[in-house]
């Protein structure tokens, strides 16, 4: 089973208005040079940089997607940003649950999940992120952890073309200790194991999953290699153009 990798970078709050139209033109000369790499390319900026970066990005074919979005159209919800304006303005994806969101704003899996529905009607691709921390790893619970929260934030009529998951272990995030190949394939396989049972055996094998965390052009070939590794979701590695075309460079 052939799945097109994805190398998705997540910009986090990284950057100046200047610095994201420079990463991201910087990365649309490359794919414009190589437009046969055998990958898709997403770019997450933070949302004021959005537009500007979707006109940094626009004809060559690398695409732009928000950090997350609220669960609803529209509405009384200051700050949030709802999943109709991303598409609006050019993105074609939104990362959803991050660890990092999980934690700094106490997003639940149901809120996950209620976001996921939002960006399906949207027509956003669903990065849907998973992970367990250090100590639920020490603990023996790494499968069921990611299982659970799969099962909790994968929301109905969930598919390979609307929806990806990313693994990223919370231990492994902008720490530099990356998952060895053995950890990652063996959670990966888990996370495809547990599709089958939600989503149906023949969706499962063409959904794509992510692995995220430390992902660096040193590392990146021997897990994009994994057989249940379909791409990155990478942090750290994607703030600079060269690191990040080296890693996309892997899916050749
Ligand atoms: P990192 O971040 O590559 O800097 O570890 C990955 C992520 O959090 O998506």
């Amino acid at each position: 089973m052939s799945r097109r990798p994805l190398i998705a970078g997540n910009w986090k709050m990284n950057g100046l208005l200047a610095d994201g139209v420079a990463l991201a033109e910087g990365i649309a000369a490359k794919r414009k040079a190589q437009p046969d790499l055998a990958c898709d390319m997403l770019i997450c900026p933070p949302f004021p940089l959005l537009g500007a970066v979707v006109g940094a990005v626009a004809g060559s074919g690398v695409t732009v997607g928000g950090q997350d979005c609220h669960g609803k159209t529209a509405g009384a919800h200051t700050g949030d940003t709802s999943p109709a304006l991303l598409k609006d303005v050019g993105c074609s994806a939104v990362i959803l649950g991050h660890s990092e969101r999980r934690t700094d704003h106490g997003e639940t899996d149901a809120q996950v999940k209620a976001k996921a529905v939002a960006a399906h009607a949207a027509g956003l691709l669903a990065i849907v992120c998973i992970g367990e921390t250090l100590a639920q790893r020490d603990a023996g619970q790494t499968i069921e952890v990611n299982k659970s929260q799969l099962k909790g934030s994968l929301p109905e009529g969930a598919n390979a073309v609307n929806t990806v998951i990313a693994y990223e272990p919370v231990w492994a995030i902008g720490t530099g200790r990356v998952a060895t190949p053995e950890q990652a394939q063996e959670v990966h396989a888990a996370i495809r194991a547990e599709l089958a049972v939600l989503i149906g055996e023949a969706e499962a094998m063409k959904m794509r999953i992510l692995y995220g965390g430390s992902m660096k052009p040193e590392n990146a070939a021997q897990l994009i290699a994994l057989p249940d590794v379909d791409g990155g979701l990478i942090g750290g590695a994607a703030l600079k153009v060269d690191d990040f075309w080296a890693i996309a460079c892997n899916c050749a």
